[in-house]
């Protein structure tokens, strides 16, 4: 049911009633101040329509318990002739139009000229925890329906439905998921992620400045370069274990951007959705477009609870199979072992070798399909190459089963070489711009997904694939940026679509192949971390963190990918040394870094000592162990690979704090300098807990209070060293 607001006289009498009676609801609209609250678990957001009959953010922080203060909310004042209300009043999703110089949520372009948009309130429902509030333009049928549903672990997700319900189409410059205000004032930090291939996911902290920083991708996937999610703390500054984070996530695996902003009224907001470069989206009348979702939350606990509320959130809503879900298998791949030297009695050795480990997926890497001998041919042609698997994939498949492993394989839909059968037959399916040259990237060039052909030949192939295999899992790589966005066959107004249908078709063979085949799990690489989002976690089990496995670098990778995701989510694979930076660390560190995300591993195997097999033994039967913890517990990161003192440390415990694993790592012995005792987070102070290292050479019985306030004692001396604790309650 849509409901109008009624004027406000006309609640005067049920409005301490109304408030009282609904407070437990998690959603309601306040008709005295005319306000919607939003409870999400902890935390609170109050969207209001104001005198002008806009909407009004007006709190986003802990939880509020008394309705009765928020009050009904007023346009700002206008600052000067230069800085109208229009500029200086925060809005929810505010349009181009009206005096607005900050970043508008919404940019639109009518047929006869108009590039003016402002939107005022309509009517709203709210149902359980979701909230649709309909805004549209003053003079113009354009109506955006902005989406709200609250999750309890503090988590808000926003998105918007922007509809032509003119008669005419019309074109969408900018379509923004939605926007988020800090409290006004100055002095506050940014946190985000920026890298390269290689060099994913690195933490940067910087001063937030009057005017605009952007966070983006234009390169049809997530990308390597920056990652889709942001913090912001302040005015006093946050740490791991305290103070105000404000954060947020898209759910968007093409372009997108985030806009962080100062503006000169010491307001800082954040607007974010679909990248505006190279975007124009013509909707013609009946037409709407939705944006990705865009999820935000808060914690006054620092950081460390930011992305443990994060984390939970992403296990029970985003991950597929949610709480049901089990822990990831522990998986061999072949990359770094064969690269694409792949046949069967190759891949049956290795795959003999992981069983012994304790492997329980076997993965076979690029190079089993087409004429996929270096990576200048075969992309495109999904058939097994018979040259190197004469009798198909069953027979390998059979033996992988019979080891007691499951079988995955590694395909990269979205790509075609020129060298392949699928171009020969279809070259006008690559991007392309006609009359140009086409860039080649890896030797390869990019489907154009947005055609419903190549969507469904894509679906076809891997449908095939799967059905006819016995294939438990596919690894989805896509291994270079897009070039040349070029769609020939539809009308040039039509063209920078592809941005969007790209993305969408993607999603949508993922999606179908998985309800086809609901057995079957997915990983998102991109080159390794290329494409790592809220977007595509919702669809597959598992991202490929970074083709760098150096497990120094990894460090400081995996942290940060921990501040946004959660650490089943991030593979983490021993690989052999010197890795492709030349650094050699022992195996037993590399382990133990790799156990503290998803475990796997990805050495030749053929090449491994008797103790190297040996230790591997040990360190998989102690992961399995207590896998359930790392993956499904809360991440404590107890001490930072980017401090100087080269010392790494991360905690996890079981959610009834009954459990717990910590790992502690040295780079570099430094001066002989003595690692202090480390403090763990997140125990029962009332518990006793028995501890033991990973090599049972220490135990000790203490209680949560001890070990968090005096510490655990670490012997950790020299370079590369590495240890492991468990905890258990008594
Ligand atoms: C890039 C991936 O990140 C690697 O792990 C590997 O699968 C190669 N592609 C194969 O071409």
């Amino acid at each position: 049911m849509l409901v109008p607001v009624f004027p406000m006289r006309t609640f005067v009498l049920c409005t301490l009633l109304s408030s009282l009676a609904l407070a437990a609801d998690p959603i309601r609209f306040l008709p005295a101040s005319k306000t919607f609250v939003l409870d999400a678990g902890p935390v609170t957001s109050a969207i209001a329509i104001n005198n002008n009959n806009e909407l009004q953010p007006v709190y986003f922080g802990p939880r509020l318990w008394r309705d009765d203060d928020f009050k009904p909310a007023v346009a700002s004042r206008e600052w000067a002739s230069f800085d109208l209300s229009a500029a200086t009043t925060p809005k929810e999703y505010a349009g181009y139009g009206g005096g607005l110089f900050v970043e508008p949520c919404l940019k639109v372009t009518l047929p006869n000229g108009v590039r003016d948009v402002v939107l005022k309130y309509q009517s709203h429902e709210i149902k359980g925890d979701t909230l649709e509030i309909r805004v549209k333009d003053i003079s113009y049928d354009l109506a955006v329906s902005l989406h709200y549903r609250v999750f309890p672990q503090g988590v808000i997700r926003k998105h918007a439905v922007i509809t032509n319900r003119t008669a005419a189409p019309l074109t969408l410059e900018s379509a923004q998921s939605g926007s988020l205000h800090v409290p006004p004032g100055e002095g506050y930090r940014l946190t985000y992620l920026y890298g390269r291939w290689a060099g994913e996911t690195q933490m940067i902290r910087e001063d937030i400045h009057p005017g605009v920083k952007v966070m983006e991708s234009r390169r049809g996937n997530t990308s390597h370069q920056a990652n889709p999610w942001f913090a912001i703390d302040g005015p006093e500054p946050a740490s791991e274990i305290s103070g105000r984070v404000w954060y947020g996530a898209l759910g968007w695996s093409g372009n997108w951007r985030v806009a962080v902003e100062q503006s000169s009224h010491q307001q800082v907001r954040v607007t974010a959705g679909l990248n505006t470069f190279d975007f124009a989206h013509s909707l013609k009348p009946g037409e709407s477009l939705e944006t990705p979702p865009l999820y935000l939350g808060f914690s006054d606990q620092g950081f460390g609870e930011a992305s443990r509320a994060f984390h939970r959130f992403q296990r029970e809503f985003i991950f597929p199979g949610g709480l049901t879900s089990k822990p990831r298998p522990i998986l061999y791949n072949s990359w770094e072992a064969t690269e694409m030297n792949v046949n069967e009695p190759g891949q049956v050795e290795l795959a003999k070798k992981a069983a012994t480990i304790g492997v329980e997926r076997f993965v076979m890497d690029d190079g089993w399909f087409g004429a996929r001998d270096t990576d200048h041919a075969g992309l495109g042609d999904w058939f097994v190459s018979r040259k190197k698997f004469p009798n198909g994939l069953k027979p390998l498949i059979d033996q992988v089963k019979a080891l007691g492993m499951d079988f995955g394989l590694w395909v990269e839909p979205e790509m075609v070489n020129p060298d392949s059968d699928l171009y020969r037959a279809h070259p006008d399916w690559a991007m392309h711009f006609p009359d140009r040259p086409r860039t080649t990237a890896r030797n390869q060039l990019i489907l154009n997904l947005a055609r419903n052909d190549v969507k469904e030949y894509i679906f076809s192939a891997l449908d095939k694939l799967v059905t006819e295999n016995d294939i438990a899992f596919l690894k989805w790589d896509m291994n270079r940026n897009v070039s040349e966005p070029g769609w020939p066959e539809v009308a040039p107004e039509e063209q920078k679509k592809l941005w969007l249908q790209y993305t969408r078709n993607v999603y949508a063979i993922i999606d179908r192949l998985r309800q086809k085949h609901p057995r079957l799990e997915i990983e998102s690489c991109s080159g390794g971390g290329g494409r790592i989002d809220l977007g595509i976690l919702t669809r597959t089990d598992q991202v490929w963190t970074s083709d760098n496995t150096d497990a120094l670098d990894r460090l400081k990778i995996q942290e940060g990918f921990t501040y946004p995701y959660a650490p089943k989510a991030m593979m983490a694979w021993v690989t052999d040394v010197p890795n492709f930076n030349g650094r050699s660390t022992p195996l037993r560190f590399r382990f133990l870094v790799a156990m503290q995300g998803s475990l796997g591993i990805g050495n030749n195997l053929n090449k491994w000592s008797t103790e190297d097999f040996a230790l591997a033994k040990k360190m998989v039967a102690w992961y399995k162990g207590v896998r359930e913890i790392i993956q499904h517990g809360q991440l404590f990161r107890l001490a930072s690979p980017r401090d100087p003192s080269g010392f790494a440390a991360t905690q996890y415990v079981s959610s009834d704090a009954k459990k717990s694993v910590v790992f502690a790592t040295l780079h570099s012995q430094q001066y002989g300098r003595i690692v202090p005792n480390l403090r763990l987070q997140g125990l029962n102070a009332q518990t006793v807990y028995k501890v033991a290292d990973i090599d049972n050479r220490f135990s000790t019985v203490e209680s949560g209070a001890s070990l968090m306030d005096r510490g655990l004692p670490l012997r950790l001396t020299g370079d590369y060293a590495a240890t492991a604790f468990t905890l258990e309650a008594q």
